[in-house]
């Protein structure tokens, strides 16, 4: 029998992505989006398995050991490509799932290789995992795994945790076979989300649905009781503080200030290139600044770094060609030569180029639409040990119910988002520190060990 592991997460994604090159070799890089960023270290700390997809089409390579993970690839054809993670996944859950921000598409081929995929992640799950032991199953691409899971391994704790939002029940509502998700997600024994009305939406749902009787915090079902409940995910501090110390990284910092211009102020934004994020309103709301002369291109920078995402949907690439539109006009209208006012990066970027912009920053503008937390917002907080910048934040981000002394925003409305701008380019020192220091304290206090350890305590793993 192969080897088996007490502690097994099961992701759609493993944290390193598999990369063809041009001449057609392979190799790995750090996969995108904050799921990866914060489940990282906790399976690393407990010598884990982790279950996932390699980002590519095609079979799945062997396993293999790395940084203290063994990591185990789950196959995806191209056909799952399409209809599980773009289609099922990324066309129809996630935009429905973030308030409908773009028409969710349904589609019946693509709900049959979502349960078809779901099962084979519960299979390598099931095989992979010691008697007794703990799977963690993460995320809507996911949500039939539980469910599946228990009923080849009885024996399991299995925890779910939800990284996005969980809509009201009027729109969960709307999703064909919705009844089947929900029993999949209540073969957990706890059931996570990111903010307590997430929890609460899924538990009225479940009587809506299912006609149970849930209760505060958990609901009797199949003879289980099944808990539910917030478990706001975070971030490695300890990570982006040595970071933000280091000699190199602030040197960096002080290098990318001078070239954008000295003594510009700059504002900072960095999202996965998604119509979730805000980043044409943000880019609107500047625009407008600038047009009316609150702000010149001789004063102020934007850098907006878009990380490649989902680039095969289409309202993908739709959003990709209006955010380079709007950045064409701004710099078109607004620039001078050698000297514009959107700086626009679609790559990807390592840790510490990262960290040196958020030093850099005099703003960091986060104006999600809808967004289950957004890690960003956290990781530019961690990183000002100065005690100085400015945090633009929307209220639909999960983190706004943290990070409470930000210049909270509503991003729908553009007016609101030039008033927060305006407010927080104008802040004095004493002003950045008051806002500053009680955020970086309520992220260090609550950073990503404690948050495994709360879901894991609640989920009784010994
Ligand atoms: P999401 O999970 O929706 O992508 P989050 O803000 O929660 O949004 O997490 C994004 C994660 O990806 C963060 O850890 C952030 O540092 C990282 N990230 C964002 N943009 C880039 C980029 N251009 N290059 C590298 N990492 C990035
Ligand atoms: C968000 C989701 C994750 C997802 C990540 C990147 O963080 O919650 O589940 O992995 O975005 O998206 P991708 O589709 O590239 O995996």
């Amino acid at each position: 029998m192969s080897e088996t592991y007490e502690f097994v997460v099961v992701a759609n994604r493993l944290p390193v992505d598999e990369v063809v090159g041009a001449d057609g070799g392979r190799s790995w890089a750090r996969s995108p989006g904050g799921l990866v960023s914060a489940l990282q270290p906790i399976v690393r700390g407990h010598g884990g398995a982790w279950v996932g997809w390699t980002g590519q089409p095609g079979d799945a390579p062997e396993p293999f050991d790395t940084d203290g993970m063994h990591l185990h690839p789950v196959g995806l054809s191209e056909d799952d490509v399409d209809r599980y993670y773009e289609g099922q996944s990324n066309g129809t859950i996630w935009p429905l799932f973030h308030d409908a921000v773009e028409q969710p598409t349904h589609r019946r081929p693509w709900r049959q290789a979502y349960e078809s995929v779901n099962r084979r992640f519960a299979e390598a799950a099931a095989q992979l995992t010691a008697v007794d032991g703990t799977v963690w199953v993460h995320d809507y691409q996911l949500m039939l795994v539980p469910a599946m899971l228990r009923e080849l391994r009885p024996d399991l704790r299995i925890g779910f945790f939800l990284h996005i939002p969980f809509p009201p029940v009027e729109l969960f509502m709307q999703l064909p076979r919705r009844a089947e998700l929900l029993r999949g997600l209540l073969g957990a024994d706890l059931v996570g989300f990111q903010r307590p009305l997430a929890a609460q939406n899924f538990l009225q749902l479940t009587g809506r649905l299912l006609g149970l009787d849930p209760q505060e915090q958990h609901v009797e079902y199949d003879g289980r009781t099944v808990t539910a409940r917030a478990f706001p995910i975070s971030i490695d501090v300890a990570e982006v503080e040595k970071l933000a110390a280091d000699p190199d990284v602030q040197a960096e910092a002080r290098r990318m200030r001078h070239e954008l211009g000295g003594d510009r102020r700059l504002l900072l934004g960095v999202d996965r290139l998604d119509y979730t994020k805000g980043i044409e309103q943000r880019l609107e709301a500047y625009g407008e600044l600038l047009a009316d002369g609150t702000v010149s291109n001789d004063d102020v920078v934007l850098v907006q770094v878009a990380t490649p995402s989902r680039m095969r949907v289409q309202e993908y690439q739709e959003l990709r060609a209006r955010v380079e539109h709007q950045v064409g006009r701004i710099n078109g209208e607004f620039g001078a030569v050698g000297q514009a006012p959107v700086h626009y990066l679609f790559q990807s970027m390592n840790r510490a180029e990262l960290v040196a912009l958020y030093l850099a920053a005099d703003v960091m503008v986060i104006t999600p639409l809808r967004d289950g937390m957004n890690l960003v917002a956290k990781e530019y907080v961690a990183a000002r040990y100065d005690d100085q910048g400015a945090l633009v934040l929307s209220e639909f981000a999960g983190a706004a119910a943290e990070l409470t002394t930000a210049f909270q925003v509503n991003p729908h409305d553009v007016e609101d988002i030039k008033r927060a701008l305006m407010d927080a380019l104008n802040a004095d020192a004493g002003e950045q520190a008051e806002r500053m220091r009680p955020m970086r304290e309520q992220v260090r206090d609550h950073d990503i060990d404690r948050w495994a350890q709360d879901f894991l305590t609640a989920l009784g793993k010994s």
